[in-house]
């Protein structure tokens, strides 16, 4: 089969590699009809995650139909259309009981195209079948549930749960590119008074303002301080969202919430960034972090089907797997091509 295989850092090739089996008996293999790209997979290809090693196939989303299923697998059969998400759980371990499936002991976790083979690929192998992959409901198009293998559920869970966004808060979302949109799209869902979207790119706060922003701030032009103050009677935001990783939208975030108020940090970091304690301690803020779980797949699968969550305008490219490189040239320029999410499909 084909597949997109990464070969150390800036190197990648979509080339000829075996087609995946059934190795143990929790696995199903899944012919990938539908996958995306993340920015974690760019992150990969800068050589930013180190466990990533040569030869690995890329790739943490698919939509797919399952090809052949191990001997224990119960829930899902050959021929099913199902969603490959983002991460795999063993169901069993402490974690998993708790539905901390992202820190999953028991050989789950984050581990496509990250610690074994990936979903860039016509074929994939997911171990732990049961519990790691969900049946695509009727009527919802393969390419529209793909937005729930990563974005959703990170933006969803890291970002507005996390955040405990309620009826009439002040959300303030550093980033908004694919993460910090999909906390858009799900703090909508609790009513916010206000969601002000800020960002160093006027394309991005464009999609903002689709995706349901009231008010976009470009902070490269504009103190995002200043405009949340200005907004909230000088108070700040009730739920500060860090959709970036990188030290300024960290401290950019801490900054915006008022007191008392709840900083969820998506972004993943490869820095230190500066927590301005001395300031800080007195103003009774909560700082989360966290690695998506995907506990709220079924939760947004439902929102999905229910027509509360339009999701497919997430993807602004299409391609066939054959042109997987272009595809990644045009996701890595999203400030030149407007990309979001591009989806590649057999
Ligand atoms: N915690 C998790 O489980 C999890 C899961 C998936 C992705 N992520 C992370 O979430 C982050 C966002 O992902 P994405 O795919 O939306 O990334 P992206 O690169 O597409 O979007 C980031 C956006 O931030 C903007 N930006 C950059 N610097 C900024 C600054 N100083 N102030 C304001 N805006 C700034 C960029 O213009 C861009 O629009 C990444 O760090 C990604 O790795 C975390
Ligand atoms: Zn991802
Ligand atoms: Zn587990």
């Amino acid at each position: 089969m084909q597949a997109l295989v990464y070969h150390g850092p800036g190197h990648k090739a979509w080339e000829e590699v075996p087609k995946p089996q059934v190795i143990e008996d929790g696995d199903a293999v899944v012919r990938v009809d539908a996958v995306t790209i993340c920015g974690t997979d760019l992150h990969i290809l800068k050589g930013d995650v180190p466990a990533v090693t040569d030869g690995r196939i890329l790739g943490h989303e698919a939509v797919g139909t399952v090809e052949a299923v191990g001997p224990a697998v119960r829930t899902v059969k050959a021929g099913d259309k199902v969603l490959v998400s983002c991460i795999t759980a063993c169901g069993t371990c402490r974690f998993c009981r708790e539905g901390r499936y992202g820190q999953c002991l028991g050989g789950g976790g984050w581990i496509l195209g990250h610690r074994i083979d990936g979903t860039q690929a016509e074929y994939v192998r997911v171990p732990f079948a049961d519990t790691s992959v969900y049946p695509v409901p009727d009527g919802v198009a393969a390419e529209e549930v793909l937005m729930l293998a990563d974005i959703l559920p990170t933006g969803y869970e890291v970002g507005v749960l996390n955040g405990a966004v309620r009826p009439g808060d002040v959300v303030a979302v550093v980033g908004a590119g694919p993460i910090g949109l999909s906390a858009i799209m799900g703090a909508r869902l609790f009513s916010p008074g206000r969601i002000i979207a800020i960002d160093l790119a006027d394309s991005r706060l464009e999609a903002a303002e689709r995706f349901g922003a009231d008010t976009v701030v470009n902070n490269s032009r504009e103190d995002p301080l200043a405009a949340v103050r200005d907004l909230t009677g000088g108070l700040g935001a009730d739920v500060a969202v860090e959709a970036v990783g990188v030290p300024d939208a960290f401290e950019a975030a801490v900054a915006l919430a008022r007191p008392g108020g709840r900083i969820a940090n998506i972004g993943v970091h490869g820095a230190p960034a500066t927590l301005h304690l001395e300031e800080q301690w007195i103003r009774d803020i909560t700082i989360t972090t966290g690695l998506v779980d995907t506990f709220s797949t079924p939760t947004l699968l439902r929102l999905v089907a229910g027509g509360q969550l339009d999701v497919g305008r997430f993807i602004t490219h299409r391609f066939p797997m054959e042109e997987f490189l272009k595809a990644y040239d045009v996701f890595a320029d999203a400030a030149g091509t407007g990309a979001l999410k591009v989806v590649l499909t057999r």
